[in-house]
């Protein structure tokens, strides 16, 4: 299908949480702590204060009253102490965002700094092991005989792999608008990724009872996890709006974003595999290190994927965290499996290539009965399927293993392949199914983030229903609509459709109108290892002068239950390649460690692959029936695409240089050196 939206937002109708108009609205600019570590001992506003069109200063020496709530981040100005630079200190209400902003570089901040610690290393001596890694694993299992296994190995790696801070930067930076009702009531137009989630957190952290609260989020321009979470612009927002008696209007910019909305923790991995003689894993160990920051704990669970992937007598798998002086890292696309699968995926290419073994075949002769760490039935597994149906559509059989020796002029050529995999989940939703005129109307507080959600809804109401998908109007985003989960976790679908169907079904029994609620129906959910797997192909040239990479050509092959949509599927496929593209070869922040501050905090900086690095760029997919999901059979699209591709990449690399780069991104100076 075409989106459903698609009209309103080439016309511009289609509004974004900023763009929605308030009668005396006024804008919040947020003032950042100038140090990683310290405590401010001054605000000076009186500069501010003079300054044309200023209506408040909000201070962490002035704390204004807020209620309760989880997140350290979210309790903003509470404290004096700095443990990360960039933290909120102080914010400016004025009536335009350019007063507020020239206003807010008035402020004077005074701060007594302290020593900071920004660099994570393997040998930090503050590694702890945290209690559980995301979103509720275990941080360490083990099983077998690891010394047995790796000393029994024919063919064996230890090798080290690392993955720098990256960041989301969706498009739409995050924004919030906050109108208080006479009553005592709170809207909050937020780019959120989850309205009933976000009512809620705002509700508590403000002290409010969340039927006071109400967050309207229609469209989202992009969040890729870093709007999965309620930020601290809408909290600033409500509070501003409370101080100055108007609707205020807060806009992060590019670079406020870098410190305030979250971002991927750098990882340090070491893998050690071993495989017998005739190709069979004798021990798998992936011990991940990684950091998190002084208030708050995020443990991104990168070594679970291994867990899945592949059979071994002996596995065990760590995480180890250092509390740096840091923003909080927090979710980003495919939190866990992308660094983890990156770094899996490139030493299984090295243990193969030990054991003179051909990557495809050698992850095929590790394939397992059940999980391997849980020991659980996969409701299905179609990694063979898609390692097969890639290596035919790709021309792998032609391959020759030697790397290094094909050259196209100038231009060293290679090829690579990598598993992909993610987890199939689904969460409680509720959704109402209404007949209205000649359609229908559905309602479900989803969050369309760009995904097409609204429209694979749509698609699921009106299959149910029977009727044509033009008759079928799908509200969202809107936390007054039926309580439904976040768009995370690639479980928008399941959850969703879940409840879109069952509601659906219910209106057909009743005649009118139906609900539905399936807290239960997850609640009894079988005991499943419930994933998606795919395979990546890459293809790159490697200017032998310059070290310059190019991509010409990426395959993803995926299996990942009913596909609702081929148009929407295709784009989330290759988008999630797209995104692993720019993670194998550009994606980075700086850390400048005398300043304990991000560096390179723009899009001229930051670089992210646009469409003159993409060149053929294919994904498709491979049939799944599998009853064990969900109504609507799916397991979910949004992250799997980009699990493995830089991993694919990184082997392809290697194989038309001969030169293995363990470090992300593979820059043209890494390439060289
Ligand atoms: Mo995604 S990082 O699960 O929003």
């Amino acid at each position: 299908m075409n989106r459903v939206e698609a009209r309103d937002k080439v016309t511009g109708r289609a509004r974004y949480a900023y763009e929605y108009p308030a009668h005396g609205v006024a804008y919040a600019y947020p003032v950042q702590a100038p140090v990683a570590s310290g405590v401010v001992r001054s605000v000076d506003a009186s500069a501010a204060l003079a300054m044309p069109g200023v209506l408040a200063v909000l201070s962490c020496t002035d704390p204004p009253e807020i209620g309760s709530g989880d997140d350290p981040e979210l309790a903003i100005l509470q404290t004096t102490q700095v443990v990360y630079r960039g933290q909120l200190v102080a914010a400016v209400v004025a009536s335009t965002l350019e007063n507020a902003r020239a206003a807010g570089r008035a402020v004077r901040v005074d701060c007594v700094a302290r020593q900071h610690d920004v660099r994570l290393r393997a040998d930090h001596p503050g590694l702890y092991t945290p209690e559980k890694v995301n979103p509720n694993f275990p941080a360490v299992t083990e099983y077998g005989d690891i010394a047995a296994g790796l000393a029994a190995a024919a063919a064996r790696v230890d090798t080290t792999y690392t993955t720098p801070v990256e960041h989301n930067n969706p498009i739409e930076p995050h924004a919030a608008l906050a109108v208080w009702d006479p009553g005592g009531g709170l809207t909050v137009f937020d780019s959120t990724q989850g309205p009933s989630a976000d009512r809620d957190t705002i509700a508590k952290v403000l002290g409010l009872a969340p039927d006071r609260v109400r967050v309207v989020s229609p469209h989202v321009g992009g969040g890729f996890g870093s709007k999965g979470t309620t930020r601290p612009h809408a909290i600033l927002a409500a509070i501003a709006a409370r101080a100055a008696g108007r609707p205020v209007k807060v806009a992060l910019t590019r670079q406020q974003m870098f410190e305030l909305t979250g971002y991927r923790t750098p990882t340090i991995q070491r893998l050690q595999l071993g495989a017998d003689a005739r190709g069979r894993l004798t021990a798998v160990v992936h011990d991940v290190v990684e950091q998190t920051a002084i208030r708050t704990e995020f443990a991104e669970q990168a070594a679970v994927c291994t867990r899945a992937m592949y059979a071994s007598p002996a596995m065990r798998t760590t995480h180890r965290l250092a509390r740096l002086n840091v923003p909080p890292p927090s979710w980003m696309r495919a939190p866990g499996e992308c660094p983890g699968m990156y770094a899996l995926e490139s030493a299984m290419d090295e243990l193969a290539e030990a054991a003179g073994i051909d990557p495809v075949e050698f992850r095929i002769m590790n394939e397992p009965r059940t999980e391997p760490d849980s020991g659980l039935p996969f409701s299905s597994r179609n990694l063979v399927g898609c390692l097969r149906e890639g290596a035919r559509r790709f021309g792998w059989a032609d391959r020759d293993p030697r790397p290094g020796i094909r050259r196209e002029g100038r231009w060293l050529a290679g090829t690579g392949v990598a598993a992909s995999t993610y987890p199939a989940r689904r969460r409680p939703s509720r959704a109402t199914a209404e007949a209205s005129g000649d359609g229908f109307i559905v309602r479900i507080a989803a969050a369309d983030i760009g995904t097409g959600a609204r429209t694979a809804l749509t698609r699921i109401a009106a299959e149910t229903l029977g009727a044509p998908a033009a008759r079928v109007r799908v509200e969202m985003g809107d936390s007054a609509l039926p309580q439904a989960s976040l768009a995370g976790g690639s479980m928008g679908t399941a959850s969703w459709g879940s409840a879109v169907v069952k509601a659906c079904e219910a209106l057909l029994k009743n005649g009118s109108s139906g609900s539905a609620d399936t807290a239960e129906d997850v609640r009894a959910d079988a005991a499943f290892a419930r994933h998606a797997f795919g395979a990546q192909f890459a293809e790159v040239l490697v200017d032998s002068a310059t070290g310059e990479v190019r991509v010409p050509r990426l395959l993803g092959v995926f299996a990942a239950g009913r596909i609702v949509d081929e148009t929407l599927a295709r784009s989330q496929f290759i988008g999630g390649m797209t995104m692993g593209l720019g993670m194998a070869l550009m994606e980075r922040t700086g850390v400048d460690e005398w300043e304990g501050a991000f560096t390179g905090k723009d899009l001229a900086q930051y670089h992210v692959a646009t469409c003159a690095d993409i060149q053929d760029v294919d994904a498709v997919w491979i049939e799944e029936d599998d009853p064990h999901l969900n109504p609507v059979g799916a397991k979910g699209i949004g992250e799997i695409g980009i699990t493995g591709t830089a991993a694919a990449i990184g082997n392809a690399v290697y194989h038309a240089t001969g030169r293995r780069v363990r470090d992300l991104p593979i820059t043209p100076a890494r390439l060289l050196r």
